[in-house]
């Protein structure tokens, strides 16, 4: 739909620039199967499922799960990884969920309601396709940068609101709340991460967040050369200091009000 964020651009470097770290991905089914309290005979749809990062790990825990995704190429990521893993992905779009009424135990959204044209339409599709006593799984990560990456943050920061596109809706909860959903148990953990400013600078410079890809061209330069001037203040010029960090994965289970 017009004025979602298709990550068709995304694919080629999606896995190697979200990924978990491998030990991570192991932790991802047991955690989720955990809080969600999944017995095994479960369908799932993942809504924006993207490459599978999160439905390739948990579809071991589950019946099956159903994927849409308006980006035919990050499906194709999914797919070319998939082996016999029960993931079915296909295209389509949340505001129109291909699904009938009442079909779905568990949705599962991770790092997209941000993302999408109509949060509050999406929630109501979601709403519609869960079964009585189903949930909304929803999960995302955290940066949680280290001081030490403060400057390099705070530098770019006055850039990264020059993006033309504002997010409608961020945080679950906002929304969920005064909308009939009901936040009735989270769970997390952490894990080890090390980074450094010239991941930052990638990051920004080659417009691999989505939060850069409308940023206007000179815009995107001025908050580069920002980054590099904090390098040299803060990290004696050298960009690929280590600067280790802890990164927390969140799930939120949420309920509708109404049943
Ligand atoms: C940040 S990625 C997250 C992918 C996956 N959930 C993960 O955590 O790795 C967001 C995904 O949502 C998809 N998306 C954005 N708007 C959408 C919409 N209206 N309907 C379906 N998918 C959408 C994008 O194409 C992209 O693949």
């Amino acid at each position: 739909m017009t004025g979602s964020v298709n990550f068709d651009r995304a694919a080629g470097f999606y896995d190697e620039t979200r990924g978990f770290p491998e030990s991570v991905i192991e932790r991802i089914g047991p955690f989720l199967a955990d809080a969600a309290q999944l017995t095994g005979d479960e369908t799932v749809l993942e809504v924006g499922i993207g490459t599978g990062r999160i439905s390739l790990p948990l579809a071991p825990y589950v019946e099956r799960i159903c994927g849409i995704d308006i980006s035919p190429k990050m499906l194709q990521k999914l797919l070319d990884k998939r082996n016999d893993a029960a993931v079915f992905p296909t295209v389509g779009d949340a505001h129109y969920l291909p699904f009938a009424d009442d079909s779905i135990d568990v949705v599962l959204v991770t790092h997209v309601f941000h993302l999408v044209d109509n949060p509050l339409a999406v929630l109501a599709e979601i709403r519609r396709v869960l079964k009585p006593g189903g949930c909304l799984l929803h999960t995302f990560g955290r940066f949680g940068y280290a001081d030490a990456m403060q400057p390099i943050s705070e530098a770019w920061r006055p850039y990264s609101e020059k993006s033309t596109r504002k997010a409608k809706w961020s945080n679950t909860e906002d929304l969920a709340s005064p909308n009939g959903w009901e936040t009735v148990r989270t769970a997390e953990f952490a894990y080890d991460y090390d980074t450094c400013p010239a991941e930052f600078l990638e990051c920004v410079e080659g417009r691999i967040w989505s939060s850069t890809w409308y940023i206007p061209e000179d815009d995107l330069h001025a908050g580069a050369a920002a980054i590099r001037a904090a390098v040299d203040a803060h990290f004696n010029g050298d960009p690929n200091t280590v600067v280790p960090t802890v990164r927390h994965y969140h799930a939120h289970i949420i309920i509708p009000t109404d049943i």
